[in-house]
């Protein structure tokens, strides 16, 4: 079921559309340059769309050992679609954003329910799928398929942007749909994987995010207006974000008899059903905690104030005041597992490791 698609003119996108010239280049560079990455070895698409869902929202160093471990846990659709959520959730512990492996979990399974196990090889088709959006989906569909779509990130949108110091708004839906109709418009028969990623390859490696690019390395120099300009730090506009809410919790590492207590956060919402120390979304004293603790049928022999930890999300920013509670009693509502346990067997995500 390979695609054909039709290219249409838009008015809105003329003023960039004279950037063919930057495809030669680039591919030439990519191919001397590219980094020898784990999921470059060949075009599986499942070994592509694991990447891509990894890479995400995590940098490609961090990465690299997490997707070794993976594809030797899950080496292909089949296992993964098998496999315990919980195992899953395991072994992404510490690349956050853990709805991105429940997705990937589910997307198996619907391959192999509906699929018979194969990657579905359109675009239409692989944009349906779970944690998919249209960035993955352009990704996979040129890197995998070799079909002539875009994956518009931040690297390619900076790139772009200083290339033509256009002065758009980079969050914008529109101006991103755009760019990437502009994109498909020179992207090249038969080499659509690697024009994809030599994009990327040179927002990652040469056209900096922070701090000067590389322009003196960097294949498409001669076009480039921002480089003529000197304008790179221009690019692309800088628009104010919302600041981050803080939430101050109080975190109880709770010790009863060399157990640890723990509990399942809710299906819904942030962290949505992973492990969790007992917390609280305010700031306590100690004699609260003990109160506190009453209530849950838990008497208290000792606590200690722990260091505060931090972690930042999206949008908020927890302060956790964590404390060590000594515990005469194992209540029913937490689970008590061992240090061993809470190690190996259940996943905790980093912000509360963080309280350890
Ligand atoms: N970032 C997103 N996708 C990538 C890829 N395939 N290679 C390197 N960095 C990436
Ligand atoms: Fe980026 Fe400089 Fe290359 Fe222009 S010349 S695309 S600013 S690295």
């Amino acid at each position: 079921m390979k695609e054909s698609k039709k290219i249409s003119k838009n008015k809105d996108t003329q003023e960039f559309e004279n950037f063919e010239w930057i495809v030669k280049p680039l591919l030439h560079w990519y191919k001397m340059q590219a980094r020898k990455l784990p999921w470059r070895i060949n075009q599986d698409p499942y070994r592509v769309w694991v990447s891509e869902i990894m890479l995400q929202q995590t940098r490609v160093e961090a990465v690299i050992s997490y997707y070794n471990r993976f594809m030797k846990s899950f080496p292909t659709i089949q296992y993964l679609a098998e496999a315990k959520e919980e195992e899953v959730l395991k072994l992404w512990e510490g690349l956050g954003y853990y709805s991105r492996a429940r997705n990937l979990k589910k997307a198996a399974q619907i391959i192999c329910d509906q699929y018979e196990g194969k990657f579905p090889d359109n675009y239409k088709e692989i944009l349906a799928l779970p944690g998919i959006g249209k960035y993955t989906a352009g990704a996979i569909s040129s890197i995998a398929f070799g079909l002539p779509r875009a994956a518009v990130d931040g690297n390619v949108l900076r790139v772009v942007t200083r290339l033509n110091e256009i002065a758009a708004d980079i969050t914008d839906e529109k101006f991103r749909r755009q760019i990437g109709e502009s994109l498909e418009r020179i992207y090249p028969e038969n080499y659509c994987s690697d024009f994809t990623q030599s994009l990327m390859e040179l927002g990652a490696m040469v056209c900096l995010p922070n701090g000067a690019p590389k322009c003196k390395e960097c294949p498409l120099r001669k076009g480039c207006l921002a480089r003529k300009n000197n304008t790179w730090n221009e690019y692309p506009l800088k628009i104010e974000k919302a600041k981050r809410k803080i939430v101050d919790m109080t975190v109880l590492i709770l010790h009863c008899q060399e157990k640890i207590a723990v509990r399942q956060r809710p299906q819904k919402g942030l962290l949505a059903g992973m492990w969790e120390f007992p917390n609280i979304d305010c700031i306590m004293n100690q004699q609260q905690i003990c109160q506190w603790l009453n209530q849950k049928n838990i008497c208290v022999s000792d606590i200690k104030k722990r260091k505060n930890a931090t972690h930042v999300f999206t949008h908020l920013e927890w302060k956790m005041h964590c404390y060590d509670v000594e515990c005469e009693q194992k209540n029913k509502i937490y689970q008590w597992v061992s240090p061993d346990d809470l190690n190996k067997k259940i996943p905790i995500p980093t912000a509360f490791r963080k309280c350890l």
